[in-house]
């Protein structure tokens, strides 16, 4: 097996990314951005043989049936909703948390089927969101450094030598954990966890009192009628409202593990990733002629492709023609995340651009990613009013350029965290102290989601209202 390439000057092979032979491993001879140093390379290798033989985490035919409600979406009959943690842990792998996370996504997704009046494709930002990318190799602190922190399924985030060494167990431990979460969510779905005659299993205890609590009540009892008079009136029971679809993602950042979990299948040509449904290209990996773009070039699921303000128009097209040479519909999606203060200026160009060529991607946003800023108290914050200013950004820019916004894509927690300012409640820099648990990025927590939820339904009813 060819030894990873890690030093950046192996660009100089000028490699032709549409051309070269793709197989499951060619990605080795690219340089890999963000891969973190293994001390112990045999170790490395065995634990991925031991990963080549454990059953996969999602099967083909999920794949290609989200790739078809992607390419639904892009024309407009479906909407997409995708969030979930920044960074997963091994810690928060508990039924509560996995729960918590879960009626969050359903009580939007209800907000916005209810409010779009479309169908509404859930997609978990869960069951293998263990990597993450890092702006510095290393860490200082008090003069001593160690490696960066990158996420539980390669080091741990306590700050001493042994927890931040690089350590291949991690990966065998990542894909159990993502195991389990799969298997309750799938066991809760199953049970009628997502029953539309029963919504009050969604309810989260610590959600008090809350103006837009008594809006989502009043939502769900008009539901609840009309399920009711449905109901009636056709004299039997609808089976489907007990079920819901659910799809995972995750950033495909750590190649080996996305590797080892890439299989063919029987009476299938090609090749999946099966770790998850719908992965995705961070925006430090999206290389040309990089590791990443490379390996992700050859397998048949939906791709997410992140975007931020460094990409140009040209290196756009360029990226869709190694990862969507045929132009297959449900594909791409770009993932946009420019912050409040530029998408008027750096989207419409990357719009126009995919007109001229002919291109159709979906587009989503991610309003979080590009609205993250330290307070004087030293959180990593992202005010709310920016994440809303986006998102509506967003959908008007979309609208102006004859183009689409089909989703979002949002860090959230059912957790009650103050991670984000702003909101219903107002939370302020000083309200972070309170309950800030994130390792890497602020997330939304259940009452600040389901206003996004709100504001999605107000803003692209009203952009739909004026084109007509
Ligand atoms: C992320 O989604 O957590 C992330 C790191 O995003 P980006 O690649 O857009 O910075
Ligand atoms: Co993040």
């Amino acid at each position: 097996m060819p030894p990873i390439a890690r030093t950046s000057n192996q660009s100089s092979l000028q490699v032709n990314a549409a051309t070269e032979a793709w197989t499951s491993q060619s990605w080795r001879l690219r340089t890999v951005q963000q891969s973190p140093s293994y001390p112990d390379a045999a170790a490395l290798e065995s634990t991925l043989a031991e990963l080549r033989q454990l059953p996969p985490l999602v099967t083909s035919w999920e794949i290609l049936s989200l790739k078809q409600q992607f390419a639904e979406a892009q024309e407009g009959r479906r909407f997409i909703l995708q969030g979930g943690d920044c960074a997963e842990s091994f810690v928060d792998c508990t039924s509560e948390i996995i729960a918590n996370r879960l009626k969050v996504l359903l009580q939007m997704s209800l907000v916005l089927v209810h409010g779009l009046r479309q169908p509404v494709v859930r997609v978990g930002r869960f069951a293998g969101q263990y990597a993450k990318p890092r702006s510095a190799e290393m860490e200082t602190r008090e003069g001593a450094s160690l490696p960066s922190y990158r996420g539980d399924i390669v080091n741990g985030p306590a700050f001493d030598l042994a927890t931040r060494t690089p350590d291949p167990r991690r990966l065998l431990k990542a894909h159990a954990r993502s195991a389990m979460t799969m298997n309750f969510v799938r066991a809760l779905i199953d049970g009628g966890f997502a029953d539309l005659h029963h919504p009050e299993y969604w309810k989260l205890d610590w959600v008090g009192h809350s103006p837009l609590s008594d809006e989502y009540r009043r939502m769900v009892a008009a539901i609840g009628d009309s399920v009711r008079f449905m109901e009636t009136i056709s004299g039997e029971s609808l089976h489907n409202l007990n079920r819901a679809d659910f799809y995972t993602a995750h950033e495909a950042l750590l190649l080996p593990y996305e590797e080892a979990l890439t299989r063919r299948v029987p009476r299938q040509h090609g090749w999946f990733n099966l770790s998850t449904h719908f992965p995705w290209i961070g925006m430090r990996t999206a290389a040309l002629d990089g590791a990443h773009v490379e390996y992700l070039r050859g397998v048949r699921n939906p791709i997410g492709l992140k975007v931020g303000p460094a990409m140009t128009a040209d290196a756009l097209l360029r990226l869709l023609d190694v990862l969507s040479p045929d132009h297959e519909p449900g594909r791409i999606a770009l993932i946009h995340r420019f912050g409040a203060a530029r998408i008027g200026e750096l989207l419409p160009p990357l719009i126009e651009a995919l007109h001229r060529e002919g291109r159709r991607v979906l587009w989503i946003s991610d309003p979080m990613h590009g609205n993250t800023e330290s307070t004087s108290n030293g959180y990593k914050t992202r005010p709310f009013a920016a994440i809303r200013s986006e998102l509506e950004q967003a959908f008007e820019i979309h609208a102006a350029h004859a183009s689409r916004l089909g989703g979002v894509h949002l860090e959230l927690t059912g957790e009650n965290v103050t991670e984000c300012t702003g909101g219903a409640r107002e939370l302020t820099e000083t309200d972070l102290e309170r309950a800030y648990h994130s390792t890497v990025d602020p997330r939304l927590n259940y009452e600040q989601s389901l206003e996004i939820a709100m504001l999605i339904v107000r803003k692209r009813n009203a952009v739909q209202a004026a084109e007509v």
